[in-house]
């Protein structure tokens, strides 16, 4: 019901589609700082394109669960998760769970247990490809994999940037917001050249924009003078409802379709949608 709610009110006229891509496109949510929207993001762009008839997986990649959280996947201790997966070599299909009210929508949850893989994944066999051999193995067709990244730039994020095909940065408009975006782009080069030949930033989003700040306009300037056409015409708002959403266990999508957190987001899966047929570069560069 909710979802079918959220859908009559981001999409009235039923419109707008968001094509699905031919090859299942997997992005990498990523930034080494905390706090910028990767979360908030992997969610209301995956719940926002499942609503749209994609077949969306997301795998939570930090240990503190907040994607799981987010979905309102169960990732208590015991649940198995992304951590048996990438040391104990579980097949994803066994760890997937099913979003409740969201057709489409599966979820490989993180429980706490991941924090210990980023120090024992330095004694297993391929260590940077575990997630990516996980992923290839996985039976059913996504459209997208989103991996949500720790905000960090240790083992667990070099498992996602070789899985991915495309990273997907969310900046958030403040002024630090690009330094130490550059140890990120060395690290995404790193793994290009020696790990991953597919991989490139495909999408930047500016996340938490507050209009009423000239600093925010700033921001904006430099980062799309930066990464050009890569950054996506949606921008995300600061917007209290989206900050409320997790708590419900739910996204923005479901939880306030009105609101301008949710509009932004489905404009921004959209426009991902939208790229995603019209340059398939990413996959066949
Ligand atoms: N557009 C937004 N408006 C208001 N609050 C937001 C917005 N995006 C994210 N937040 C809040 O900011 C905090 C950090 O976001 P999160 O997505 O968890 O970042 P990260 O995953 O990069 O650490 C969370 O409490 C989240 O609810
Ligand atoms: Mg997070």
């Amino acid at each position: 019901m909710e979802a079918m709610r959220a859908v009559q009110i981001l999409n009235p006229s039923g419109e707008v589609t968001m094509p699905r891509p031919e090859r299942t496109r997997v992005m990498c949510v990523a930034n080494q700082k905390g706090g910028v929207g990767k979360t908030t993001t992997t969610v209301n762009l995956a719940v926002a394109l499942a609503l749209h008839g994609n077949r969306v997986l997301v795998v939570d990649l930090d240990p503190q669960g907040n994607a799981s959280t987010g979905l309102n996947v169960p990732h208590h201790t015991g649940v198995p998760d992304v951590y048996d997966c990438l040391i104990d070599s579980v097949p994803l299909e066994e760890v997937a769970q099913a979003v409740e009210g969201i057709p489409n929508l599966w979820c490989v949850p993180a429980t706490i247990d991941l924090a210990g893989a980023e120090i024992e994944l330095v004694s297993v066999v391929a260590r940077e490809s575990r997630l990516a051999r996980a992923i290839a193995a996985y039976p059913g067709h996504f459209d997208y994999v989103f991996i949500d990244c720790p905000p960090s730039l240790g083992l667990l994020t070099v498992n996602a940037l070789v899985a991915a095909q495309e990273v997907l940065i969310p900046i958030q408009c403040e002024y630090y917001a690009l330094e130490g975006l550059n140890q990120l782009i060395q690290n995404i080069n790193l793994v290009r050249q020696h790990l991953n030949p597919k991989l490139e930033v495909s999408t930047i989003l500016l996340t938490m924009y507050d209009r009423r700040t000239r600093l925010a306009d700033a921001v904006e300037q430099d980062v799309r003078n930066h990464f050009g056409d890569k950054v996506l015409e949606a921008v995300i708002p600061r917007n209290v409802r989206v900050s409320e959403a997790p708590s419900y266990g739910q996204s923005v999508m479901t939880y306030d379709p009105g609101s301008r957190g949710a509009t932004s987001y489905f404009e921004a899966a959209q426009e991902i949608a939208e790229r995603g047929v019209k340059e398939p570069v990413s996959r066949n560069a």
